[in-house]
């Protein structure tokens, strides 16, 4: 379709570049903080009882037994909980609700790249609030500005793995004249959060995502939890049948397997403590993380050509240029095998002392 028949916002804009899914086999995956581990058993034996009574009925427009379940194991009423086709999808749908043509969209810099996306969508106008150089967040970013609508904070951030602590959030909500929807997308892996929150004040919105933790990235659910006011709001945005079946079935049966939960988070912190360690000792700065990744810049030498080189050995991490701030590596938490052999091929490549 020639392009004057597009809106000119979508004309002009570039469009979010997820990270790369290669379609040969045989790379060790380590550029899109997907789980190493398979999910829950669990989730496969939900998933093929659906299949078996068949697919035929439309599923559960609000995805009603996973409410039930997350409700549970949350500790808030179903009616605050919002599901979704991934996380992503809650950030579309929030973006769509509280921002119009014009009006103002915060974020914070570095952070999620989709956010700057959506707005650009929505034909809305961005404002990119750079962290401090120890990924906290300056005075400016709980600023009241007119025609401010809506804040994104990914907490756990990416690429930093770095959170604000729940007090700072809360204080910012109370100065924003707008919703903030914090972006738990890894919090599973992190020693605090923001749930508790939600219940004080109807500007704070949490998001989760079950492609990390739960390890269904494949699967495509997340969920918001809000005020049951602004649920009642957004439910009038999202497509009636967000949710296959498929994935209502296999979410549910994640999300009542908290002891597959906690063993997975375990041995992901084990490994990522290891990669946090091995990395320092090559040289790199890296961040202390509460996600299932880590950040790493090196002060000497340049990071590109390692992740180019890490790539046509079969290594694939996440070279990540941030203009005005820097580049650096993003790096998922594998398994200890595939942590040990990258971190065997970065020693190769910056001449440093390989792991222990
Ligand atoms: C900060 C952040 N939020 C949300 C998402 C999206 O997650 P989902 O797979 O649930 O759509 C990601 C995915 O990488 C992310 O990094």
């Amino acid at each position: 379709m020639p392009t004057n028949y597009v809106r000119p916002e979508i004309a002009a804009m570039a469009g979010y570049a997820p990270g790369e899914q290669p379609q040969e086999e045989g790379f060790i995956k380590l550029n899109t903080n997907e789980n190493p581990y398979p999910p829950s058993p669990a989730v496969v034996e939900a998933i093929q009882e659906v299949l078996r009574r068949g697919l035929q009925k439309y599923p559960d427009p609000m995805a009603n037994r996973f409410r039930r379940a997350a409700s549970e194991v949350l500790g808030v009423p179903s009616d605050w909980i919002l599901c979704a086709n991934g996380s992503d999808e809650i950030l579309t749908i929030v973006t769509r609700a509280f921002v119009g043509q014009g009006q103002l969209l915060r974020l914070p810099y570095p952070s999620y790249i989709l956010y700057a996306t959506l707005a650009q969508i929505q034909g809305a106008r961005y404002q990119e609030v750079f962290f401090q150089p120890d990924w906290t967040l300056p005075k400016e970013f709980g600023l009241p500005t007119e025609d401010l609508r809506l804040v994104f904070l990914a907490n756990p951030n990416s690429p930093s793995g770095t959170m604000v602590p729940p007090d700072v959030v809360r204080a910012l909500a109370e100065r924003l004249p707008c919703p903030l929807l914090v972006d738990e997308a890894y919090v599973d892996f992190a020693s605090t959060n923001c749930l508790h929150l939600v219940a004080e004040n109807e500007k704070i919105m949490v998001s989760r995502s079950f492609s990390k933790s739960y390890a269904l990235a494949g699967l495509r659910f997340g969920y918001l939890v809000a005020q049951p006011h602004i649920i009642h709001e957004l439910v009038k945005v999202k497509d009636s049948y967000n949710c296959d079946a498929l994935s209502i079935a296999g979410a549910t049966a994640a999300i009542l397997d908290q002891q597959w939960l906690r063993e997975t988070r375990a041995k992901i912190l084990a490994v990522r403590k290891r990669l946090t360690e091995g990395m320092r000792r090559l040289g790199f700065q890296c961040v202390d993380s509460e996600a299932n990744f880590t950040w790493n810049t090196h002060p000497a030498r340049p990071v590109r050509p390692m992740y180019e080189e890490l790539k046509r050995r079969r290594i694939l991490v996440r070279y990540m240029n941030y203009p005005g701030w820097g580049d650096g590596l993003r790096i998922s938490v594998g398994t200890e095998e595939q942590i040990d052999i990258c971190l065997q091929h970065l020693a190769e490549l910056t001449e440093a002392p390989g792991p222990r």
